[in-house]
């Protein structure tokens, strides 16, 4: 039996627009997803038989909406319909990304179980394949199967990858949030914002988040915490939230901005990377 440990990083949305509505209620969005240097880790055993267990409890998610899990049912039963080898796991998630918090913490998680039983059950899949069987599980679990900081079109499955270099933020934990299907909802949600080209030759953070205002309408804590960073540049928002966030010059003024804001939020200085850390831990010879 063998066991691999992998990275599963978070991302943050530098911006985020909803473009329109489609047909089975989805919306189009434009984005631009940038991976971070930290996020949770999964811890991945494969067992005799087929069954799929988790390792540890995992607080505040309940088995049967647990994306790691559904993610690697997924998988087998991919595997078994196309005749490839498969098995059973077991699968421990060591949570750091806030549940709610607009960072992509189960689409990551569920991503890297997908690339690391591939790797472990031997099932062949390519990227583009396993990023097929992601989207099935959440919008947001493609742009980590294909382990690269995107522009993101489509429901966020369309990705052109980018280099954004060495960048750093400061994460701010409002710790309150709405759950993302009732934000998508809203009735005063923009939904037609003009398609953009593809690119980063614009100043993303002018382009802000759709959801900030109907947030931050919503949760007065989010509201308050994006006027208290107010004072330190422009805060932005990830995703449907809750997290908000500030870009900062460099590691120094990350660091000193975090001490600024900690004694009123739960805060991170963290570094953004263009490639997933996932993909240096596969790329080691036993699972190439
Ligand atoms: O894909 P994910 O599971 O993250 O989506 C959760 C919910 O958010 C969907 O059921 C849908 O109501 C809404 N959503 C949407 N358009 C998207 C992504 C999510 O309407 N592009």
């Amino acid at each position: 039996m063998a066991e691999l440990t992998l990275p599963a990083p978070a991302k943050l949305n530098l911006f985020l627009h909803v473009t329109g509505r489609r047909p089975d209620g989805y919306h189009e969005l434009q984005t631009v997803f940038q991976l971070l240097d930290w996020g949770d880790e999964v811890v991945l055993a494969t067992t005799r038989g087929s069954s799929i267990d988790r390792g540890a409890d995992l607080p505040g998610v309940e088995e049967s909406s647990d994306l790691a899990l559904r993610a690697a049912k997924v998988l087998q039963s991919a595997a078994r319909a196309r005749g490839r080898p498969s098995g059973g796991a077991s699968i421990t998630v060591h949570k750091r990304i806030p549940l709610g918090s607009g960072m992509g913490g189960a689409s990551t998680d569920a991503a890297s179980v997908l690339l690391g039983l591939n790797a472990l059950w031997d099932c062949g899949f390519s990227r583009d394949e396993l990023a097929a069987l992601g989207l099935g599980l959440g919008a947001d679990v493609p742009v980590f199967v294909h382990g690269q900081s995107a522009w993101a079109e489509g429901v966020g499955e369309r990705l052109t990858p980018l280099c954004l270099g060495e960048r750093w933020y400061v994460l701010v934990f409002p710790g309150e949030g709405v759950d993302t299907p009732s934000l998508f909802a809203d009735p005063g949600l923009r939904r037609n914002a003009p398609r953009l080209e593809p690119g980063l030759e614009r100043d993303l953070c002018a382009l802000g988040n759709d959801f900030f205002p109907v947030l931050s309408g919503r949760v007065p804590a989010v509201a308050r915490a994006a006027r208290r960073m107010a004072q330190f540049g422009v805060p932005r928002l990830t995703g449907t939230g809750s997290t908000l966030f500030l870009e900062a010059a460099d590691e120094a003024t990350a660091n000193r901005l975090t001490s600024d804001l900690k004694n009123h939020y739960n805060v991170r200085a963290v570094r953004g990377r263009d490639r997933s850390p996932v993909a240096d831990s596969l790329a080691r010879p036993e699972h190439e």
